[in-house]
């Protein structure tokens, strides 16, 4: 992998990517993003200073702009991290999930036609599976599990994925696919659960917990996603999907008492909300494909890396307080006028 164009890497989980990439990889990373709300332009500027690394601030939806970047840097792979990544965001406002979740990875697909490349690996979600009973715990998700969406951010994914090999099997791309459950670690912005209530317990703040907080997530910390998007990368097979998760299933009401208890603050904080619309009851990833055809499994304990997410956002306040307050819009929108 000479050159590797990422997309979202000024994201979450698309940094977390770039880093590896840099720390463990000769690749020269091309970095596109658009530096929505959702990027903290102070995420990347380590990255910034390595030789191996550019940056270009573009929306994956600019045809002629994805295109000119194409023709001037050529790359080998492209990963696709780009997107709105925030289902209660997709349930107030969908439009800008349909528009960059879909017709964004077309027109990076349209480019890797144009241009050729060795891959593109579309970077998806568990939630395209929908979700499972809570008194089922034999059931998991398998890459051959009906796709059955909830919100209008699953269904752009699933969409996305299913245009993903449409063009594998239309037009020959060489592309995969990774499905991976939710991901927690440093960087995330603190709209998502974790680093939400992280930043609310550290201001004794409410911590709002939506419906009776039973609903269950599969964690996986974020580095080993990233490492497991390079198994797919190095050792998967085009046209194939690869689920990654690490049989990490909690309730959302143990999270929250975890980091409570973590930061020393009291249980007294929890606050129960208004639940979610659509709200999916559990995700659990069966990542059995991935292990045995790439050989991966995530190293990373969820008691180890809770404590080294928590640290983070302790040693990271300048950061953490950019995006809360970048953020006020929407905290009063889902929050404090919730129905
Ligand atoms: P994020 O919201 O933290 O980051 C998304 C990045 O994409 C941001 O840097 C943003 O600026 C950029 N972006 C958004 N719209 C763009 C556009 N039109 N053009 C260019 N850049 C744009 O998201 P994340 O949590 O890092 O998720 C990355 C990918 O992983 C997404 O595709 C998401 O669906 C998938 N995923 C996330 C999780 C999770 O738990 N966070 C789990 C599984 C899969
Ligand atoms: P989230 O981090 O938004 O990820 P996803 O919805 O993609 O799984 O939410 C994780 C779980 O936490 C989900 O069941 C909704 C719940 N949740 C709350 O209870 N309160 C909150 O403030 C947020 C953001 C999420």
């Amino acid at each position: 992998m000479k050159k590797v164009l990422v997309t979202g890497g000024a994201g979450f989980i698309g940094n977390c990517f770039c880093k590896l990439l840099l720390k463990e990889r000769d690749s020269m990373v091309i970095n596109v993003d658009l530096l929505t709300y959702a990027a903290n332009p102070s995420t990347i500027a380590d990255e910034l200073k390595n030789p191996r690394y550019v940056f270009y601030k573009e929306d994956i939806r600019n045809r002629a702009g994805i295109f000119k970047i194409f023709e001037i840097e050529r790359p080998d792979v492209v990963v696709n991290f780009a997107a709105e990544s925030h289902v209660d965001r997709s349930i107030l406002d969908p439009e800008s999930f349909l528009t960059t979740n879909i017709l964004g990875t077309q027109v990076l697909m349209d480019a890797c036609r144009q241009y050729g490349v060795e891959r593109f690996h579309q970077v998806g979600t568990d939630e395209v599976y929908g979700d499972l009973p809570l008194d089922r715990p034999d059931l998991f998700f398998t890459e051959t599990t009906p796709l059955h969406t909830s919100s209008p951010y699953s269904t752009s994914k699933a969409s996305a994925d299913l245009l993903t090999l449409a063009y594998y099997r239309t037009y020959g791309l060489p592309v995969t696919i990774s499905r991976c459950s939710n991901n927690y670690g440093p960087y995330q912005f603190p709209e998502k659960l974790i680093p939400l209530m992280i930043s609310k317990a550290m201001n004794d703040e409410p911590l709002p917990v939506y419906g009776k907080g039973l609903n269950v997530r599969d964690w996986l910390y974020v580095e080993d996603h990233c490492r497991g998007i390079l198994a797919v990368l190095e050792k998967g097979k085009v046209g194939e999907v690869y689920n990654l998760g690490g049989h990490n299933e909690k309730a959302n009401i143990d999270i929250v008492k975890i980091i409570l208890k973590e930061l020393n603050k009291p249980e007294s904080l929890i606050t129960y909300v208004v639940d979610r619309h659509g709200h999916d009851l559990r995700y659990a990833i069966d990542p059995a494909k991935a292990m045995r055809d790439l050989g991966w499994a995530p190293t990373t304990m969820f008691k180890d890396g809770i404590v080294l997410t928590i640290d983070w956002y302790k040693r990271n306040t300048p950061w953490l307080d950019e995006c809360v307050a970048s953020n006020k819009a929407w905290l009063k929108k889902n929050y404090t006028d919730r129905k």
